[in-house]
């Protein structure tokens, strides 16, 4: 991944919405697919090497979605995610407190489940969640649901939360803000909150 640039070609606010457009270069691409397929290469191996390692210190229920040779929880990278809020294949979760965000900006297309709260929220039923987060509760299932933090650490403290809640699937971006920030890519502004 060293070396590959991004161009953040455009930023256009269309009201409360955001659409933004980046260009991300071919050898981006190509790492990418690289990088891709040697990280499910190396768990399977690893797999094969240390047999049953993984299921055997988990309870049941903790695993019950994984699928065998694949270590998680699953990173994601800038430019995969980048690529993924532009076709809209992907829910990222920031969860990040609100205040942060209204001093940093937020990713684009990015949703807000602060951390303190986030095992709370995903006990909530869909309709209670939807009404308090304004987006649709991801299910266990989903393969699409992305989290992110400031550094990456907090990201892992909410995958705690909700895996035995059966969402192994969570896909995490340990760059998180900073590696965003780093690469200049867009940042929403925020209103300031009216609560005190
Ligand atoms: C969106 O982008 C990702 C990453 O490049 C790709 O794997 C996926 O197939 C794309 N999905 C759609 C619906 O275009």
């Amino acid at each position: 991944m060293v070396g590959v640039k991004l161009a953040v070609v455009l930023v256009v606010l269309v009201g409360g919405d955001v659409s933004f457009s980046m260009t991300i270069g071919n050898d981006a691409r190509g790492d990418l697919a690289r990088e891709d397929k040697v990280a499910f290469e190396d768990t399977t191996e690893a797999a094969g090497e240390i047999p049953a390692a993984t299921t055997e210190v988990l309870p049941a229920e903790d695993i019950s979605c994984r699928i065998p040779g694949i270590t998680y929880p699953i990173g994601i990278e800038f430019e995969e995610l980048a690529e993924r809020l532009l076709n809209n294949s992907v829910v990222l979760i920031d969860v990040r407190n609100r205040w942060e965000l209204e001093e940093t900006g937020k990713l684009p297309r990015s949703q807000n489940v602060p951390l303190p709260e986030f095992k709370t929220a995903f006990n909530l039923s869909p309709e209670e969640f939807l009404k308090k987060y304004g987006f649709v509760k991801p299910e266990p299932e989903d393969d699409n649901v992305v989290l992110t933090c400031r550094s990456g650490r907090r990201i892992l403290r909410a995958w705690d939360a909700i895996e035995p809640l059966g969402y192994c699937k969570v896909r995490l971006y340990f760059g998180s803000y900073l590696d965003w920030k780093a690469r200049s890519a867009p940042l929403i502004p925020v209103p300031k909150s009216l609560e005190p």
